[in-house]
């Protein structure tokens, strides 16, 4: 069940800490290190959380890590639809089960993936694209992106073209949970108010409800509009461009970006190929 929440304003000024390192990208071992690092603390100071670092993969950072993405529903997600799942590994079916009984056909729910926060996200798109907009039933939408000067940057497209992995995978899309304004964790529809309510409009606007929300300051991102934007390695500096899901109101500069999705039979996997994607709050 959705708790009520008074939100407080976002502070002013911008935060200043990125510092010129050199190399744009990281490595697989530094995203090990940065998973552990931010995930571990953000989550223990934000819900509460202890004993987070027996999620992570395996010591050493080998390549035979686990990808599975599992529920964290430990701290205010436990009264969500997957609370009794807590670190269970999250399966296409539980998605599907749950969004039969949304009047949008869709379902969320916090994870953990990698040592870092996610959202996943099933939208019953191959149902629902084929039905008209008005009748309010969810579909992924794949969208033109600015960034938050209102700059264009690209179309969704034009990465996913390249690798097609970016796209939905059977109708789920992973999200990295850190919020571009000052990074708290956004969850789906464990906060009460228009902007998460099991609502849907087209357009990837601000006008409906089913959002990712920000408890922090009150930031949404659309996870049904996935476009291409920008962000900046915090660490060096270094700006790259990302699919993401649409920034859709608040004091957030950008969307969130996304994690491609690799299916297990039922498990839903992530692909650690855009780790530098997840850089911004590092
Ligand atoms: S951290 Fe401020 S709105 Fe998310």
């Amino acid at each position: 069940m959705s708790r009520e929440y008074d939100l407080k304003p976002a502070p002013s000024g911008e935060d200043s800490s990125a510092k010129a390192v050199g190399d744009s990208l990281i490595n697989r071992r530094q995203f090990l290190s940065y998973g552990f690092n931010t995930a571990t603390g953000v989550l223990a100071a934000s819900l509460g959380v202890l004993g987070f670092a027996s999620l992570l993969l395996p010591p050493g950072g080998s390549g035979g890590g686990d990808l599975a993405a599992k529920y964290w529903a430990k701290g205010r997600e436990d009264e969500a639809w997957y609370g009794a799942m807590h670190e269970q590994v999250m399966k296409k079916s539980d998605f599907v089960a749950e969004a039969a009984k949304s009047s949008t056909g869709t379902s969320g729910a916090a994870g953990v993936w990698n040592g870092v926060p996610i959202v996943v996200t099933y939208v019953d798109h191959s149902k629902n694209a084929g039905s008209p907009v008005s009748n309010g039933k969810a579909r992924f939408q794949f969208m033109d992106g600015y960034d938050g000067t209102g700059k264009y940057v690209g179309h969704f497209d034009d990465l996913a073209d390249i690798d097609p992995r970016l796209a939905p995978s059977e109708n789920l899309v992973m999200i990295f949970a850190r919020c571009t304004h000052l990074c708290c964790i956004p969850g789906w529809q464990l906060v009460s108010n228009s902007f998460t309510e099991d609502t849907w409009t087209p357009g990837g606007g601000d006008d409906g409800g089913t959002k990712l929300f920000c408890i922090c300051h009150s930031s949404r991102f659309d996870p049904t509009a996935l476009e291409m934007n920008t962000n900046t390695n915090r660490s060096n500096g270094s700006k790259f461009k990302y699919a993401g899901v649409r920034r859709s109101g608040g004091p957030a500069p950008v969307g969130l970006p996304i994690i491609p999705i690799a299916m297990n039979g039922d498990i839903i996997e992530g692909l650690p190929d855009y780790v530098d994607w997840y850089t911004y709050c590092d």
